[in-house]
């Protein structure tokens, strides 16, 4: 049957050369379809070692990480993805291509535990093919993206969406992380997971069920963002035999491309000079604005508020300081008497200091009782030690 013309392709891989340890791999794959190929642990991981086949006992497991790029180019090419969850998982390039062309496609698979590094090239050549007229997305709230690309997997999904559309004519055509589309990061719970857009186009025409996600009804029960979630697609449609296949309703979205939209005209060029336009009338100046009641709170009411608190903080500095006769009446007599003397005694050194001439104080003689005023004469030597040491009997060897 004309309609159930195979849409199978397959990614022919066409020579494994292995070149200095460094294998390359051909692909071909036609446009507008999902490309996706699963980079094994184990086949770099022999080549990591090569004499670990020899000794059956001593399997390797090592966490390797790939680093994929465009050959000579710092990053993959637009359409191309790649995902690795964990240096213990295989790794998996994806992507649908939309135009062709090859891309030589670097894939270096480093040793975590050695450090060691391996390469194998990837040849994909995409080939012209006509887009899939009928395309629809479905999301998958219960997957991973690296849960969905493994081929069997795929093909579950695959005949899910088949029986939904009744054709078997049905291809792949994406498959998205929904992180890639806005999505959030799921809690690190179990049953929490990131979801994946899966995008399938036929030849043949939707089925009922798929128009009926058109319908005036299916936009009722959808809307509001709680209920979107519980809707059940309308019975007779719901095809999914796994639980974590099944594709979120509502989430559902067609893609008629059957009548391109004709290209827009193109536009009719002039002659490139500009018409004449006249003299140029500049614009009303806008009505003057008063000023003045935003002047009053910028600035007067700051001023205000500033001449208040500085009247504020002056009366609580000159006008409520304690006295100091105030404390001197709570101050206990004794305490006062030391403290003047030595005050006094302080004022005396003072002025000795700056005027040699005058009398020197009562405190700087000898002896000078200082509750009588009464003084001894001064001892005839001014040799007076500064504590009169008590007379000792070997004081021969104190200096002179
Ligand atoms: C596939 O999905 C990715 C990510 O959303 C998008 O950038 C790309 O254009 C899609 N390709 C096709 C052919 O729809």
């Amino acid at each position: 049957m004309a309609d159930r013309r195979s849409w199978f392709f397959f990614f022919t891989v066409c020579a494994v050369c292995a070149s200095g340890g460094n294998a390359e791999f051909k692909f071909t794959v036609p446009v507008g379809k999902l490309f996706s190929y699963e980079l094994m642990r184990e086949t770099f991981q022999s080549d990591f070692e090569p004499l670990s086949k020899l000794y059956a006992t001593n399997l390797y497991d090592d966490p390797i990480i790939f680093k994929c790029k465009l050959q000579n180019f710092p990053d993959l090419p637009e359409w191309l993805r790649f995902t690795q969850r964990h240096p213990f998982d295989n790794g998996f390039l994806y992507g649908t291509p939309m135009v062709p062309g090859q891309s030589i496609i670097e894939v270096w698979a480093v040793n975590k535990q050695s450090y060691q590094t391996t390469r194998q090239l990837f040849v994909i050549k995409a080939v012209d093919e006509k887009i899939l007229p009928y395309q629809a997305e479905f999301f998958i709230k219960l997957r991973e993206i690296e849960k969905v690309l493994p081929p069997a997997v795929q093909s579950e999904i695959k005949a899910d969406l088949q029986r939904l559309w009744g054709t078997e004519a049905l291809e792949i055509v994406n498959m998205t992380n929904a992180l890639d589309r806005g999505g959030r990061v799921p809690l690190p719970l179990a049953g929490h997971f990131e979801g994946v857009y899966v995008k399938v186009g036929s030849e043949r025409n939707f089925s009922p069920c798929l128009l009926s996600v058109l319908s005036p009804e299916h936009s009722r029960q959808c809307s509001g963002a709680d209920r979107g979630a519980r809707v059940k697609a309308p019975g007779g449609c719901n095809f999914c035999n796994i639980p974590s296949n099944c594709i979120s309703w509502c989430k559902t979205e067609l893609f008629d491309l059957s009548n391109p939209k004709p290209a827009p005209p193109a536009p009719t060029l002039g002659s490139g000079i500009l018409e004449d336009g006249g003299d140029f009338d500049p614009p009303e100046s806008p009505p003057s604005r008063d000023y003045f009641p935003d002047y009053v709170v910028t600035v007067i009411v700051p001023l205000i508020i500033a001449i208040v608190l500085s009247v504020l903080l002056a009366y609580v500095m000159f006008c409520r300081r304690e006295g100091v006769p105030k404390r001197n009446a709570k101050t206990n007599q004794f305490q006062l008497f030391h403290h003047h003397t030595i005050h006094d005694d302080t004022e005396g050194l003072r002025h000795m200091a700056s005027d040699r001439t005058g009398p020197p104080p009562l405190s700087a003689l000898p002896m000078f009782n200082y509750r009588t005023g009464e003084r001894r004469a001064p001892l005839q030597s001014d040799n007076i030690p500064l504590i009169l040491a008590q007379h000792e009997p070997h004081s021969d060897s104190m200096p002179r």
